[in-house]
């Protein structure tokens, strides 16, 4: 056995990282959780700086900055940037910077043009991700032939950071930014935050069945695992895993929207 054995050992078992500007990239978490259930994990909620979405290009590059050399100090074999608008924004920047694989995640808008069938789809993101030069790429590559009804999500990442998962205010605004939608005959919408899953049974009483509603998760938790087995990093140790959460915001608020854990779980605080 070799050195380098022992390095690709070491490395294989070291957790996969996460961030997101808050609480809502738990949804890509247990995505990642379900299908790769021998990983070990860590979680950076940066509820302290959301929303990011409102940000300038340059701040949201210095919070994924601080995010991963916190993530790499805990010694992170490879990093998902749960965050649409991070990734959209900073992840060329972030692989150009360091030497690890990172996962990003960008708006499903490929599926849900191939799938439209009245060739409209709305998409819900940030601000951030909508004036984004990789989300004007990837909309003009694949959905240069439909109409596209972008609408920024505006309060609603702050809704969710603060518990207001299902309030009359969330319920409202939801309605101000899907009904448009609807009128256009929107067959699809997209979910380009990782926040806005939560919010996908209110969605649903306002679109009904007749509107599918999209999100990235999945794709994210593949692609994942691709990554992992092309770098020979997926965990094949038989240690008991672990599941460490912090954040720097409120953290009943991230325990309520974690709900029920793998065991070895822990949820601290952290002033990152
Ligand atoms: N979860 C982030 C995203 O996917 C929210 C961004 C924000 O904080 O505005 O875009």
């Amino acid at each position: 056995m070799n050195r380098g054995f022992f390095t690709f050992v070491f490395m294989s078992n070291q957790p996969i990282g996460f961030f997101d500007s808050g609480v809502g990239g738990t949804s890509i978490w247990k995505e990642v959780r379900q299908l790769l259930p021998n990983e070990n994990t860590i979680y950076l909620a940066d509820s302290k700086n959301a929303p990011y979405g409102e940000k300038s290009k340059k701040t949201i590059l210095s919070y994924s900055i601080k995010n991963t050399d916190f993530l790499l100090k805990k010694g992170c074999k490879l990093i998902v940037v749960a965050c649409n608008t991070a990734t959209t924004n900073t992840i060329s920047k972030l692989r150009a910077l360091y030497d690890i694989p990172f996962i990003g995640i960008e708006p499903a808008i490929k599926p849900a043009a191939l799938q439209s069938k009245n060739n409209a789809v709305g998409i819900l993101a940030t601000k951030g991700t909508l004036s984004s030069e990789l989300f004007a790429k990837t909309s003009e590559k694949f959905a240069s032939e439909i109409t596209i009804v972008e609408q920024v999500g505006e309060g609603l990442v702050e809704l969710i950071e603060s518990g207001q998962l299902n309030s009359p205010k969330t319920t409202e605004l939801l309605q101000q930014y899907i009904k448009p939608m609807l009128a256009l005959k929107t067959d699809y919408i997209v979910l380009g935050c990782t926040h806005y899953p939560y919010l996908i049974p209110q969605i649903k009483k306002i679109v009904g069945d007749k509107v599918s509603i999209i999100d990235s998760g999945e794709a994210v938790a593949k692609q994942t695992q691709a990554i992992l087995l092309k770098n020979n990093l997926l965990n094949n140790s038989f240690n008991k895993n672990f599941h460490q959460f912090y954040t720097n915001g409120n953290l009943e608020v991230l325990k309520n929207i974690l709900g029920k854990t793998p065991e070895n779980t822990t949820i601290e605080f952290a002033d990152f």
